[in-house]
């Protein structure tokens, strides 16, 4: 067995411990969305700590402007691939628009569907005090949360549109308020999403939970990536500072379909190693058949 078959295969399901234990040392948790199996099991393969099953694969994979109309029957369907394919990665499943913000009740039910339909680890919502009340009920429930503040997309429309949050001492308690509420409340993580760095390393260090971070600089517990940014593969206007692009597989996918496409119009496709077989004497019963068929008309190939 090679190196690296041999470490995947000993590295054990990352859990609340795992990533516990990972802040304790001071290592910072690799993170990344994901909506799909293969992309659930290159995850795994590459050695990450942990996936978000995003809402912003209505954005990623479905083409929507944003993640508003995001259903939890979409992020069911994602949430179920991901899990098949993450079989040592810590998965959250993300709570879409009005799955959770209705009533306790309603935040328990759809959060425990992520957690007994897909096989989810933990969910994650967006707020901070104003959530508080979902995050104590669905914690209370057995379920892991994470507290998603700073920018919060499903806000967007109340927030006027995608801004840096924390950068003025107004924002920065707020935020900090948020924190400090929501660990109260249960929560067992906390992502900052677009945040300075130094206000941000301020907010981790004012909770004893893990703090990830997207966009939010290097002092905190760990870092997310949306999968799409992170391999060039991202079909939309939306092109975070933050968003670091590790591989264009967007223009790779559209240089082999244009290679595909000329080959198959001057037929060079397919090629005689992609051609299966047939025993000779077989071949010819088979032409004498056509040959004498009425049913086909086409004689130029016989
Ligand atoms: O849906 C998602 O991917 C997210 C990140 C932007 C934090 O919520």
């Amino acid at each position: 067995m090679d190196n690296e078959k041999k470490i995947e295969s000993t590295r054990k399901k990352v859990n609340l411990g795992t990533l516990r234990h990972l802040k304790k040392e001071g290592i910072p948790a690799s993170y990344v969305t994901a909506y799909d199996y293969p992309s659930a099991c290159f995850a795994d393969a590459a050695g990450i700590d942990m996936i978000l099953v995003g809402d912003s694969g209505g954005m990623t994979m479905l083409g929507y402007a944003n993640t508003m109309p995001v259903t939890m029957e979409e992020m069911m369907f994602f949430s179920k691939a991901v899990c098949r394919g993450a079989k040592k990665c810590f998965v959250v499943g993300d709570m879409p628009f009005l799955s959770y913000q209705i009533s306790d009740a309603s935040a328990i039910q759809n959060a425990g569907r992520f957690v007994a339909e897909a096989g989810c680890d933990a969910v994650k919502l967006e707020g901070g005090v104003r959530m508080a009340s979902r995050i104590r009920a669905i914690s209370d429930a057995g379920i892991a949360v994470m507290a998603h503040l700073g920018l919060t997309p499903q806000s967007i429309s109340l927030a006027g549109g995608y801004k840096v949050y924390g950068k003025n001492l107004d924002e920065f308690k707020s935020i900090l308020q948020d924190a400090i509420e929501v660990e109260k409340a249960g929560a067992s993580f906390i992502l900052l999403e677009a945040m300075p760095e130094e206000p941000a390393g301020w907010i981790r260090d004012a909770v004893n939970i893990p703090v990830y971070g997207i966009g939010a600089g290097k002092k905190l517990d760990g870092q997310l990536l949306i999968l799409h940014d992170l391999i060039g593969s991202f079909v939309g206007d939306v092109h975070p500072k933050f968003a670091k692009k590790y591989a264009e597989v967007g223009k790779i996918i559209t240089e082999a379909l244009a290679t595909y496409h000329t080959e198959v119009k001057a037929a060079q496709f397919p090629s005689e190693s992609h051609l299966y077989p047939v025993d000779v004497a077989e071949l010819a019963k088979i032409r004498e058949f056509c040959a004498s068929s009425k049913v086909i008309k086409t004689k130029s190939s016989r």
